[in-house]
């Protein structure tokens, strides 16, 4: 099997870089050159990369990594690409400099090395003119969409010459070390995702003029209530870009002689260089913190207006498919309009996925992965009916593509349709598990209105939260005893804990159900339950049995310290996660603020020179200031996750790798014996509450957060006295006896309420 070892990526602009950043934060050493620069020959590289320190989305899941990069010019420094496995082009969109550096690699990288372009339209066919057949056969584009982190597609195009290992390879280390959904694409203009996408956005700006519809309507329209991001149809055209959606679409047209013209007040907004986000208006602009939306007959900005529909508002938590059917019966302009759209996107997409696509299912993946939607085109059409879509197929004088006739579904009974009009069975991925199935399958053990237990298998349960934003309440602890207990009376090995949210592990405890217990004064109730959250975590701990926690997204305060009892995180690379407690005027006392103190003292208590305050000192600042990792990368070195934590890149994968990962651990499971800590007592106390003072004294830190800082400082130090070992118990009840006192005042109260009112942190 081929193995990636090093990478080359030439171009260090907007993808290069992003290539480049997400390569190294794989872990995978980089090569990354450009033209040389005339001060400084490696100067535009250097550049590349500084820019993609600075890019507003993150492009490094750790920034340090960058000085991992190494860099270099095409002129100097080919040879550079020597060793890599792997070289990706992400140049300008030029033919001739782009077959003319082919033309150089083929003499310097070694006879196995794959060559990739990052091209968005040029054919692999025009790029390839003069290679040699041993060129040909490791060559192929490699789509990334912008930005390479974030966004999740990767379109892979072979050409008919392309080895099958190459195709494979690149296929398999996009998907599991880049963490990318995979799609293979046929070589035609723009691909899926882009041909699909722009036409979309053209005809949704055509449909607009016609039905009368505002810029305000349409995005309202076009957004959550059919399955799509929040950012609709122009607040996504903004942040791509006027200038980049012109372009894509001229060069649309060219390629395919089809009409992607976009109304001509579009021109004119580009023109007038309104491109979007990166100029500060386009179809939107922020003026005093307020969005006001363009009104393309006049070209000025005016307030946003909210569309008041009732049936918009009956349909908006309803499942995908009754929202779909609901949208197509919206009264008036509004269901004219989404009908017409319909029918037109359906019907391109439908006649030309055979010529972009290898199957459906890629051109469902690609818009799912590309642009965030909850359904791709052809499931949207079965949730809908072919029936129906026969009939607004119809109604437009548009005609029916012969493989789809006589068919009544895309997608049956673990098939989908061919282009070849017979049905084929969908792929088997054994290395991915995902719960919607296995719960048609029955598999589900138990289940409340916040939480379940799955059987996933081979002698493994798992504990799924599905409340709001995944917040933890009673019940997902009651559950989650329920999950320990039936694993350890009935025949499994371990048990995970994970989810499929698209943005929560879990956003922490619930604090609306904390509020209002503080506000009833009910204490005893409140020592009581942070008690249970306390045993919950600690049970995760000494289960006698492997617990693994798949934490993902948004992973805080108490979520976090879920993750942080397990026995092995398998995190997923795009972690959000920190102890936030501070921030809502608390301290974590659901075991956070004893599992810091342990790990950072045990950490050094091998060190007889070593100074354990130094510890302390790492666990007072992480929770004090409420410290957020970006990243799993930045998770291990806030020391959130421990070395031998493992990261997952790509989210699909989570689950199925910490099952793996339970039973690895359960061949010879032995649960950790538990723990003696050092706390420092006064002598901890006394630096920390100076430290504290000082921030109070240069002004930094309102007098609310001088008490919260104490109380974490006072746990932190054993409560002071004298420096000595204690128990993991004593140190959890200085957590409760911190955390109740922190409740009772007004400010943390008054700090809790305004975070749940409006999601934002108070200082006060
Ligand atoms: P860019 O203009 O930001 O960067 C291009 C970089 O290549 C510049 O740093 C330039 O100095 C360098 N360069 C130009 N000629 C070179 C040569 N002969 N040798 C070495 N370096 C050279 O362009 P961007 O946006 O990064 O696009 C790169 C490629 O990726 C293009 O093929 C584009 O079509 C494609 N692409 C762009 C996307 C986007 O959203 N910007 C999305 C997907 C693909």
């Amino acid at each position: 099997m081929r193995r990636i070892k090093k990478v080359g990526v030439i171009g260090a602009g907007t993808m290069g870089s992003g290539i480049a950043a997400l390569v190294i934060s794989a872990g995978i050493p980089v090569v990354l050159l450009d033209i040389p620069g005339q001060d400084d020959r490696n100067g535009p590289a250097k550049q590349g990369l500084e820019r993609a320190l600075k890019s507003k989305f993150p492009a490094f899941m750790d920034k340090d990594l960058a000085a991992y990069i190494e860099v270099g010019n095409i002129e100097d420094d080919l040879d550079k690409l020597k060793d890599c496995d792997w070289v990706v082009e992400a140049i300008v969109e030029k033919v001739e400099p782009k077959q003319a550096l082919y033309a150089r690699l083929e003499s310097v990288l070694h006879p196995e090395a794959i060559v990739s372009s990052n091209t968005s339209s040029i054919p692999m066919r025009v790029l390839l003119e003069g290679r040699s057949e041993g060129f040909k056969r490791r060559f192929l584009g490699t789509h990334f969409f912008n930005p390479p982190r974030y966004l999740h597609l990767l379109e892979i195009i072979p050409t008919p010459e392309t080895d099958a290992d190459v195709v494979a390879a690149i296929r398999r280390f996009g998907e599991r070390v880049l963490g990318k959904g995979v799609v293979l694409a046929k070589d035609s203009p723009g691909f899926i995702a882009n041909r699909l996408g722009v036409y979309g956005m053209v005809q949704a700006m055509r449909l607009m003029e016609k039905h009368g519809l505002t810029i305000d309507e349409v995005d309202a329209l076009t957004g959550s209530l059919l399955g799509r991001p929040n950012s609709a149809t122009f607040r996504t055209a903004d942040l791509t870009g006027l200038d980049v959606l012109k372009l894509v679409a001229e060069e649309l047209a060219e390629a395919t002689g089809e009409d992607f013209r976009l109304p001509g007040w579009f021109y004119q907004l580009v023109e007038r260089g309104l491109l979007g986000d990166k100029t500060g208006a386009g179809f939107y602009k922020k003026v005093e913190g307020e969005r006001y939306t363009l009104d393309y007959t006049t070209l000025e900005y005016r307030p946003r207006q909210k569309l008041e529909l009732p049936e918009l508002g009956a349909l908006k938590d309803k499942p995908l498919e009754e929202r779909l059917r609901g949208a197509q019966q919206l009264p008036g302009k509004y269901g004219a309009f989404l009908k017409e759209l319909f029918a037109l996107t359906a019907h391109y997409t439908v006649s030309k996925a055979p010529e972009i696509a290898y199957d459906l299912v890629g051109v469902d993946q690609a818009l799912e992965w590309g642009f965030g939607w909850e359904e791709g085109p052809f499931k949207n059409m079965d949730a809908l009916g072919l029936d129906y879509v026969r009939q607004v197929f119809r109604e437009l004088g548009l005609e029916e593509p012969d493989w789809i006739r006589g068919h009544g579904r895309f997608y049956l009974n673990g098939t989908f349709l061919g282009f070849d009009g017979a049905y084929h069975p969908l792929p088997s991925r054994p290395d991915i598990i995902q719960l919607k199935p296995l719960k048609r399958e029955g598999r589900v053990l138990h289940s409340t209105s916040e939480a379940s237990i799955l059987d996933l298998g081979d002698g493994v349960l798992l504990l799924e939260f599905h409340s709001k934003m995944n917040a933890i309440g009673e019940g997902i602890l009651r559950t989650l005893e329920k999950a320990l207990r039936t694993v350890e009376t009935g025949d499994y090995l371990g048990l995970v804990i994970g989810n499929e949210d698209p943005r929560a592990f879990s956003a922490g405890a619930n604090l609306a159900l904390i509020l209002s217990l503080a506000q009833e004064g009910d204490w005893a109730e409140l020592k009581r339950a942070t008690y249970f959250f306390q045993q919950a975590t600690k049970a995760i701990r000494y289960a006698p049995f492997p617990v693994v926690v798949a934490p993902f997204g948004l992973t805080l305060g108490g979520g976090a310290e879920f993750m942080l009892h397990a026995d092995h995180v398998q995190a997923h690379a795009e972690l959000y996660t920190g102890l936030v407690e501070a921030g809502v005027g608390l301290l974590p006392a659901g075991g956070g603020t004893k599992e810091m103190l342990l790990r950072f003292t045990k950490e050094l208590s091998g060190f007889a020179q070593a100074d354990l305050f130094e510890g302390v000192r790492r666990a007072f600042e992480l929770i004090a200031t409420a410290k957020v990792a970006t990243s799993a990368l930045e998770a291990k070195k806030f020391g959130f996750l421990r070395d031998r934590d493992g990261i997952t890149m790509n989210r699909d994968f989570l689950i199925a790798d910490a099952k793996r990962k339970v039973l690895e651990l359960a061949v010879d499971y032995r649960p950790p014996l538990p723990s003696r800590i050092t706390v420092l007592g006064d002598e901890a106390l006394g630096n920390l509450k100076y430290a504290v003072w000082q921030f109070r004294e240069a002004g930094e830190i309102t007098d609310h957060e001088v008490k919260i800082g104490q109380e974490i400082a006072w746990v932190l130090s054993g409560g002071g006295g004298p420096r000595r070992e204690v128990t993991e118990d004593f140190l959890l009840e200085l957590e409760r006896e911190a955390f109740v006192r922190l409740l009772g005042t007004r400010k943390t109260q008054e700090r809790i309420a305004y975070t749940l009112k409006t999601g934002k942190p108070l200082r006060n």
